[in-house]
């Protein structure tokens, strides 16, 4: 897990829930980094990002301790022993720890990498993280050049961490989290494989969803299917807010008998907003075939 920050030269990293200064160079590196990865980021952070949304082509999770709090386009967990549990399901590479300071301070030990874009200048912060270099485990890795942005000096500053804390052992989700697994259960029996969609971005979303949610958890469906499917990927017109996804092989000739008919792809026509409107339906205890039934077509 990696973890990716701007800190003044108090190491502060924030004023007011916003940022101290936004450098465009710094903006630019930060997207760089977490293009398709997991975010893990602490309610106040999700709140600062425009209109309080989630950031597009990535999955997010976001830690709020928020009763029945539901954020289309992210997961919300509602406790640390939660996160950890989901997190152990992820390629722990693909995880990018983005703050705010509560989120820093409570995963720095667990962290492989810290990028941290360190700016020349006192932000007058009210939030700030440790100080990494004066923690004995963290070492410097490397060390761009200095750079300058309206005044402000700032340089991209990589650390290695050498003693990495696993994710406690003998968590379970507990409290509001408790439903996770079963949801992760249920998500399990719907087999779906794959998205089409001629939005890079949103593709990449998907992809990342799809690994990291579907695929560890599915029987008879390797990564490599998955991006074989999503790399074949037809485009699909204007409905940019639309993606597809179809549904695993070995569901075809189920639904072919099902359906009366030979096709041999069948695609789930699902919508940004659809993920959470199947989250709700699975919740609310409405069985699989019934879910599917209002979004399976034959292609
Ligand atoms: N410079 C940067 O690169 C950077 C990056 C991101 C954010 N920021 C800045 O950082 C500031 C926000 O940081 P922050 O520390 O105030 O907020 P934060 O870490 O973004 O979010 C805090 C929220 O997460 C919840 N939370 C934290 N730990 C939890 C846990 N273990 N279980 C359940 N919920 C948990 C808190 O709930 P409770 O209140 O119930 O504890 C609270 O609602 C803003 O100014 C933002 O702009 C800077």
């Amino acid at each position: 897990m990696k973890l990716i920050v701007a800190v003044d030269e108090k190491w502060g990293i924030g004023k007011d829930g916003d940022l101290l200064k936004s450098i465009p160079d710094d903006m630019r590196f930060f997207r760089e980094k977490t293009r398709s990865a997991v975010l893990v980021m602490g309610y106040n952070t999700l709140l600062s990002f425009p209109g309080s949304k989630p950031l597009p082509g990535r999955l997010n999770i976001v830690l709020a301790d928020v009763e029945g709090l539901r954020i289309p386009g992210a997961v919300v967990c509602g406790s640390m022993s939660g996160l950890f549990e989901l997190l152990k399901t992820f390629d722990s590479d693909e995880v990018y720890v983005i703050g705010g300071g509560s989120m820093y301070r409570q995963l720095l030990p667990y962290c492989d990498t810290a990028y941290i874009t360190k700016m020349r200048f006192d932000g007058g912060a009210d939030t700030f993280i440790p100080d990494i270099d004066e923690i004995a485990e963290w070492s410097i890795s490397s060390e761009s050049e200095l750079k300058e942005c309206e005044g402000i000096e700032y340089s991209f500053v990589e650390y290695h961490n050498s003693s990495v804390e696993p994710f406690p052992d003998g968590q379970s989700f507990g409290g509001r989290d408790k439903g996770i697994p079963e949801l992760f259960k249920r998500y399990k029996e719907l087999s779906f494989g794959l998205i089409d969609c001629d939005d890079s971005a949103y593709r990449a979303e998907a992809a990342a969803i799809l690994r990291a949610v579907f695929e560890p958890l599915k029987d008879g469906m390797t990564a490599a299917d998955t991006e074989a499917f999503i790399s074949g990927g037809a485009s699909f017109g204007d409905h940019l807010t639309s993606s597809r996804l179809a549904v695993a092989p070995d569901e075809i000739a189920a639904l072919n008998s099902r359906f009366g008919s030979d096709a041999d792809t069948y695609r789930v026509c699902v919508g940004r907003g659809d993920l959470d409107t199947f989250i709700t339906r699975l919740e609310s205890g409405e069985s699989i075939s019934d879910i599917q039934a209002d979004y399976i077509c034959a292609d």
